[in-house]
């Protein structure tokens, strides 16, 4: 019996590759050229399977011109590229990558929240830009970590995990969410606090943004919520860029509105939008909150293992409907 065809659509570790080639008929990209929709469309058609990542979108369109295609498995934990509506209209099995990434995103968060807050990259910028001749008592001064008070929008796994983190620092948690946590789960998120959207932005000192993208959550934090913000406090986003509304967010940095941002990710990635590069108060980097090697390896075979199990059993391990 012929295997089935399969598109990876973005280079992925050569092990895994080869496991999927041991079951599949596999058309790959390791050179990692980035798909137009059209070419993605063209890729996927004849496949019975695709792994993509957050930079393949799946839509109506995708699944009327690829009637073959009977699973997607995205290697994120987020899969705001997928309409999942069409996809189970369409019978096309969807899966994500959870739990393999959610201590190393925290992590992480935690590093973007702490080099925002004691302004690292800046101070990295000063030193190696020859600018460092002397002490000052205000070089750099930044906002403390330990002792403040934590806020947490979405609180799903990495948003616990960061909750968890903040015992050591001896910080008071508060968070937002859709839905409460149950009694048992918020005391082991170091106690956290559930409060409205408007006291988190009101009274934390750090807020961090771990909620899913979604229309719902499309600038949930606009000129609105900079502005409850205290203006020593720092804005951290590691879920969507589209959760931030960049343009108001650059005003309120610029004017010192709030302290400091740190941001791993920009709506129309890998764009972003050139004004960030123009303040000092904020800390860039590349959408890279679950990268660490072992992590990476982790979400590659999962996604994998949902591919093999979802075309082969009709039944995904991390099935999204
Ligand atoms: C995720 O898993 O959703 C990350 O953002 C991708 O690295």
């Amino acid at each position: 019996m012929s295997k089935p065809a399969i598109l990876v659509a973005r280079a992925i570790f050569p092990e895994v590759l080869r496991r999927l080639e041991s079951v599949f008929e596999v058309e790959s990209n390791q050179d990692d050229h980035l798909f137009t929709p059209q070419e993605l469309i063209q890729r996927l058609q004849g496949k019975a399977g695709a792994l993509v990542t957050g930079s393949s979108r799946i839509d109506g369109a995708v699944l009327q011109a690829c009637p073959d295609l009977r699973m997607v498995a995205n290697m994120a934990v987020g899969y705001d590229n997928l309409d999942i509506p069409a996809m189970q209209a369409a019978g096309v099995l969807a899966s994500n990558t959870p739990d393999v990434l959610t201590e190393t995103t925290a992590d992480f968060g935690w590093a973007l929240m702490m080099a925002t807050a004691r302004r690292v990259t800046e101070a990295e910028h000063f030193l190696r830009a020859g600018k460092w001749n002397k002490w000052h008592y205000d070089l750099m001064s930044g906002a403390d970590i330990h002792g403040s008070t934590l806020g947490i929008l979405g609180m799903g796994r990495i948003g616990q995990a960061i909750a968890r983190r903040a015992q050591g620092f001896g910080m008071q948690v508060m968070y937002h969410n859709r839905s409460r946590l149950s009694a048992e789960q918020e005391a082991q998120a170091n106690q956290a606090q559930y409060v409205s959207k408007e006291t988190l932005f009101r009274q934390a000192d750090h807020i961090i943004l771990v909620l899913p993208y979604s229309a719902a959550s499309h600038h949930a934090v606009g000129e609105a919520e900079l502005a409850m913000m205290k203006p020593t406090a720092t804005l951290t986003n590691i879920a969507r860029g589209g959760v931030v509304d960049d343009h108001a967010l650059i005003v309120a940095l610029r004017e010192r509105r709030i302290a400091a941002a740190g941001l791993d990710v920009f709506e129309n990635e890998p764009a972003f939008a050139q004004d960030f590069l123009t303040l000092e108060n904020v800390v860039l980097t590349p959408h890279i909150a679950s990268a660490s090697v072992k992590t990476r390896r982790a979400m590659a075979d999962c996604a994998a293992d949902n591919l093999i199990a979802g075309l082969l059993n009709g039944q995904a391990k991390n099935p999204l409907w």
